[in-house]
C-alpha cells in the first residue's frame, strides 16, 4: 500500500469512498491500526484527557504534541499523520501559529496539522497553508472553546447557528483547509455542509452523511472509564482484559508461581 497524502482524500470524496480516521498517540497502537488499513491518524490533543488524565485539552503543550507525534510517526504508518495544534499555540498571533505548525512537521514528523475554529481562524489557516503545510480545520463543538460553549454541548442547533456553521465551513475551505472535522452538530446540518464543500468532512458526533468519521481510539477500545458521549461506539471492552491480566500477575508474584522454570535462565 502507498503512503496516503492529502490528494488521496480529495479523490476519496470525489469517488464517494468513506474515510476512516482514528486518534493515536504512540508507536504500538499506531502499528496495529495501520496494519488494519486506517486512512488517517490524528495525533489529537485528546491525548491530554485519555492519556495524561486532564479534565480537558487546554493544558496540552507543544512539547506534549511533538513527543506523541514522533512516537506515532516512528511506526512509519501508511496513513496520513495529522497533528493537533494545542491550545495557545496558534491563537495569539500568526507568527507563533506558523512556527508551531512548522515544528509539528519538522520535529514531530506529521504531514499535516489540525486547528480549531471557523471564519475567525481563516487567516491563520491560510498563513499556515502558505508555508506548504496542509491544514485540517475543526468546527462545531471545538473542545478548546470549552469555556465559551459553557461545556461540551452540541453546536449549530437552530437556523441562525446552522447558517453560521455553514459559513464557517465555507470560510475554512476558502482559506485552504484540505479537510474539516465536524464535531457535535446535528446530522442534517452535517449533511448540508458536506454537500456544500469540495473538501472532505470528517464527522465525530455529526451523523452518517459526512465523508469520513473520526473517533478517539481509547473510547472505541473501552479503555476510558470517564463519561463517554452518545456518539461513541465501543468496539471492544479492553479494560477488564487488562485488569484481569494485571490481577493474575500480582496473584502469581505473591504466591510465588511466577516466575517458573520456563521464564528463568538455568
Ligand atoms: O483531539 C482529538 O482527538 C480531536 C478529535 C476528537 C477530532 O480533535
Amino acid at each position: 500500500m502507498q503512503k496516503k497524502t492529502i490528494l488521496d482524500f480529495q479523490k476519496m470524496k470525489a469517488a464517494g469512498e468513506r474515510i476512516a480516521v482514528l486518534t493515536s498517540y504512540d508507536y504500538p497502537m499506531t502499528g496495529l491500526m495501520d496494519g488494519c488499513g486506517i486512512d488517517m491518524i490524528l495525533v489529537g490533543d485528546s491525548v491530554g484527557v485519555v492519556v495524561a488524565g486532564y479534565d480537558n485539552t487546554l493544558p496540552v503543550t507543544m512539547e506534549d504534541m511533538i513527543y506523541h507525534t514522533r512516537s506515532v510517526v516512528r511506526a512509519r504508518p501508511q496513513a496520513l499523520v495529522v497533528a493537533d495544534l494545542p491550545y495557545l499555540s496558534y491563537q495569539t498571533d500568526l507568527s507563533s501559529a506558523r512556527l508551531n505548525a512548522g515544528l509539528l512537521i519538522k520535529e514531530g514528523g506529521a504531514a499535516a496539522v489540525k486547528l480549531e475554529g471557523g471564519a475567525q481562524v481563516a487567516g491563520t489557516i491560510s498563513a499556515i497553508c502558505d508555508m506548504d503545510i496542509p491544514v485540517m480545520a475543526h468546527i462545531g463543538l471545538t473542545p478548546q472553546s470549552l469555556h465559551r460553549m459553557g461545556g461540551f454541548r452540541v453546536q449549530g442547533k437552530g437556523e441562525e447557528q446552522g447558517e453560521k456553521l455553514l459559513a464557517d465551513a465555507l470560510a475554512v475551505e476558502r482559506a485552504g483547509a484540505f479537510a474539516v472535522v465536524l464535531e457535535g452538530i446535528p446530522m442534517a446540518l452535517a449533511g448540508r455542509i458536506t454537500a456544500a464543500l469540495a473538501i472532505p468532512t470528517i464527522g465525530i458526533g455529526a451523523g452518517p452523511q459526512c465523508d469520513g468519521q473520526v473517533l478517539v481510539l481509547h473510547d472505541i477500545l473501552g479503555l476510558c472509564s470517564k463519561y463517554a458521549p452518545k456518539f461513541v461506539k465501543r468496539y471492544a471492552d479492553l479494560a477488564p482484559v487488562i485488569t484481569d491480566a494485571v490481577s493474575s500477575y500480582i496473584a502469581e508474584v505473591k504466591s510465588g508461581t511466577f516466575p517458573d522454570e520456563r521464564h528463568s535462565f538455568s
